[in-house]
């Protein structure tokens, strides 16, 4: 390969900027070019795309966000959009591709490297969700976590001072990583995440249980965006009818959970993709996802890697119920 077009695409997420980097400095090291292709698909089509130097990489690895800027685009998802963005391509001598994102993004580049083979393709699962087969945790997930767990020890302060009951809405898209890990995390009474059939009736059970066993002041229901049904506000009004005298609120954490210094476990893990991207595609490599799976670097196909409906962790659910006692 002669010339990589390196993008993010779809939505952010803390750890990109340092993935760029480590993709920038290793082709380079690597005697390859490197074009950054702004905001992912766009500007593929767009032809909004310009060169990355080792100087472009300076200085990044401890920002959140993406220098490339992200977004989604609707023309990608037709053959019109996937020819223009081809033609951009060879303009500017691309012959492969490093996608960094999450699902959409995977999708869109599977179909365009299906339909135009001779560029070859490496994703790095980069998402806050967690939810691509092929990689323990993916490039975000931690950062998001950590400023979950931030918040939510806030929430759990004014909670107790009230003797409140907080239902946190935490994002995921379908996928309930979030909510599962970040319920153990910050100690909830209980999580409701997607994957599993969690009723209001069980809720009711685990609350009364709550109280039997001690009079508990706080409480801290974790829900991830995707659940159903019942969006937290719904579980909210439930809950109001259902214990009159308890004092609800209803916090959706929303968009903070995308910003923020990459952790370190982020960083590294960005870095450590980056890396096997860029070496991958060098040896040859097409058509798949770079990720860690026990701390070994593996490939994923495109397709498989996007069947993301993973099973949660019967264990996490275990500990969630049995520690909120
Ligand atoms: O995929 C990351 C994510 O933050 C999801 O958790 C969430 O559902 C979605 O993106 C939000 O997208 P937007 O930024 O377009 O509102």
């Amino acid at each position: 390969i002669k010339k990589i077009g390196l993008f993010t695409s779809g939505s952010d997420a803390p750890g990109m900027n340092a993935a760029i980097r480590a993709v920038i400095r290793t082709a380079i090291f690597n005697g390859v070019e490197v074009a950054g292709i702004l905001r992912g698909f766009e500007g593929m089509i767009n032809d909004d795309i310009q060169p990355l130097t080792t100087k472009s990489a300076s200085n990044i690895i401890q920002r959140g966000g993406t220098i490339l800027k992200a977004s989604r685009s609707e023309e990608f998802k037709t053959v019109e959009g996937r020819n223009k963005a081809y033609a951009t391509l060879q303009k500017h001598g691309i012959d492969a591709l490093i996608a960094l994102g999450g699902n959409g993004t995977i999708k869109g580049v599977k179909e365009f490297t299906e339909e135009h083979p001779d560029i070859k393709a490496i994703a790095v699962p980069c998402t806050i969700d967690n939810d691509l087969r092929g990689s323990d945790f993916t490039v975000g997930y931690d950062t998001a976590i950590n400023t979950v767990i931030e918040a939510v020890d806030k929430i759990r302060e004014t909670a107790e001072s009230h003797d409140r009951l907080f239902i946190v809405e935490v994002m995921g898209a379908d996928s309930g990583m979030i909510a599962l890990r970040t319920g153990i995390g910050v100690g909830a009474e209980s999580v409701m995440v997607p994957e599993t059939k969690s009723n209001l009736e069980a809720l009711y059970d685990r609350l009364d249980r709550g109280v039997k066993l001690r009079d508990k002041t706080s409480r801290i229901i974790m829900v991830a965006e995707g659940h159903e049904p019942g969006s937290a506000f719904q579980i909210g009004d439930a809950l109001k009818e259902r214990y009159p005298s308890y004092d609800i609120r209803v916090s959706i954490l929303g968009h903070i959970q995308r910003g923020g210094k990459p952790t370190c476990m982020d960083r590294v893990l960005a870095s450590l993709l980056g890396v096997a991207a860029v070496e991958a595609l060098i040896k040859g490599r097409t058509g798949e996802m770079v990720g860690l799976i026990h701390n070994d670097i593996t490939f994923t196909q495109f397709s498989q890697s996007v069947k993301h409906h993973l099973d949660v962790n019967a264990e996490f659910t275990r500990i969630v119920e049995m520690l909120s006692l």
